[in-house]
């Protein structure tokens, strides 16, 4: 592989160095190409060719369906790993000793206290509000209540400023779905483990103890894991972008939460049961579904399937797809809507369009399936999901500010009136 790539306007030769990873993955440095080329940038919407950093953080091949978080498979994570261990490795690099991973927990435990005002802006909102609408409000709010900014240089402040988000994120997860379930707000338990706790918060009513089920906390487990980072998707950019202005941890996940939202994205596990909801009340024909998503006059898209990077198969979704029927056995659950999810996959899985286009169920299909069969409410899936991101953010954001990266700011290409002069409005 040479080292240089050229690029030719009109006359001109341009040189760029070229830059490899650690998977041989080959970028082109173009940080000279304005200066050099007397204004000329690249265009690329959407960023599909777009290298925004260097990371050390996650590796991905769309094409391989390879998933790695700081070097190990998606797969060893999600059968050996907790939850923690995982956020422990994406947000510091390596995996925790057992010492290291239980002062983390500790720490986190410590720092897991919200402020009681916020009940009162959480109050505020109507019942209606999306819990995506109020968790991002809610992180953000967390900046009031947590001024000081943090001084990413100081190891400490940094590791401080970690734990606190890891400690009342998931607080504020319970309390958004327990307010719009109409629960108390409640504090889970400094005994439980990090998993359990959420549980614990999410689902514990005030007169009745509440007994973790393993299969469902393994389940849990394996989602988290598997949303915990996805290198630079819609969100965690964001997350980048909004920080790369010096803006705080909080205030840059908060930016993140709302990214993620759009059924393009985090909100996509949502849109797919509110899919297999509206195929259900439609009389559960998949097939005229499955007719409408290949119709180019229809807008309609099979939620759930397709993948801007994995084009062969989503790794996190084989994994995923084993744990659902595990949830689904153990609870017994005999559902209409599954059995609609299950005759769109076998459907899709065998038709030229969906097989040519290389569109096979994303994680996010069967996610909600899980979701809705632990029972938790449809609107709060994408939080979930952003609960499973959050180590991914943090890491991502440290990494950034670390690596002292210049303010995000993309050009563009004017396409614009030309000067003309101003018509008073008496004249327009
Ligand atoms: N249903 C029907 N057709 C589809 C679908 C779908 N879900 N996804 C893609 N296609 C078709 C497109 O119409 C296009 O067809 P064409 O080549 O004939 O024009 C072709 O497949 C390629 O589609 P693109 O939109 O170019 O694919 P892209 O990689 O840009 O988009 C995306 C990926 C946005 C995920 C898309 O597949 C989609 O909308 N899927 C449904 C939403 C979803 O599940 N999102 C979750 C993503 S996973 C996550 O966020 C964790």
């Amino acid at each position: 592989m040479p080292d240089i790539a050229k690029l030719q306007i009109g006359e001109n030769v341009y040189e760029f160095p070229l830059v490899k990873g650690t998977e041989n993955e080959v970028g082109i440095d173009i940080k000279t190409l304005r200066s050099t080329t007397n204004g000329v940038i690249t265009i690329d919407p959407g960023f599909k060719n777009t290298g925004s950093c260097e990371s050390a953080i996650t590796f991905l091949d769309g094409e391989k369906g390879i998933l790695r978080y700081r070097g190990f498979a998606i797969e060893e994570l999600a059968e050996k790993a907790s939850f923690l261990e995982v956020a422990y490795a994406l947000i510091f690099g390596e995996l925790p000793t057992k010492e290291q991973l239980e002062k983390f927990h500790t720490d986190i435990k410590s720092k897991s206290v919200v402020d009681d005002d916020v009940r009162k802006i959480l109050e505020a909102f109507p019942k209606s509000a999306h819990p995506m609408g109020i968790l991002s409000s809610l992180t953000s709010a967390l900046t009031a209540f947590n001024p000081s900014s943090v001084n990413v240089d100081s190891e400490e402040e940094m590791y401080n400023a970690i734990v606190k988000i890891l400690g009342k994120f998931p607080v504020l997860v319970a309390w958004t779905m327990r307010k719009k379930s109409g629960l108390p707000l409640n504090y889970g338990s400094k005994s439980s483990g990090y998993v359990e706790n959420v549980m614990k918060m999410m689902f514990e009513e005030p007169n009745e103890e509440y007994i973790i089920n393993p299969i469902i906390k393994d389940a849990l487990d394996k989602l988290l894991i598997l949303h915990a980072d996805h290198e630079q998707n819609c969100s965690t950019s964001t997350v980048r972008i909004a920080g790369s202005s010096h803006a705080g941890l909080f205030a840059s996940l908060s930016a993140g939460i709302s990214a993620l939202w759009g059924p393009l994205h985090g909100g996509a596990n949502q849109a797919v049961l509110e899919m297999l909801e509206a195929i259900k009340a439609d009389g559960g024909d998949t097939k005229k579904y499955m007719a409408k998503a290949k119709d180019k006059n229809d807008p309609f898209r099979l939620m759930g399937f397709g993948h801007r990077v994995y084009k062969n198969f989503d790794p996190r979704a084989t994994i995923i797809k084993k744990a659902a029927d595990e949830v689904l056995k153990d609870l017994g659950v005999e559902d209409p809507i599954l059995e609609i999810a299950r005759g769109l996959e076998q459907e899709a899985l065998n038709d030229p369009y969906f097989v040519d286009r290389k569109l096979y169920p994303n994680v996010d299909f069967y996610s909600g399936i899980i979701y809705r069969a632990m029972g938790i409410p449809v609107e709060m899936f994408t939080v979930m999901f952003a609960l499973g991101r959050l180590p991914g953010w943090i890491a991502q954001w440290k990494e950034m500010r670390l690596n002292k990266e210049p303010i995000g700011r993309p050009r563009q290409i004017y396409t614009g009136e030309n000067l003309r002069p101003f018509q008073s409005i008496e004249k327009r």
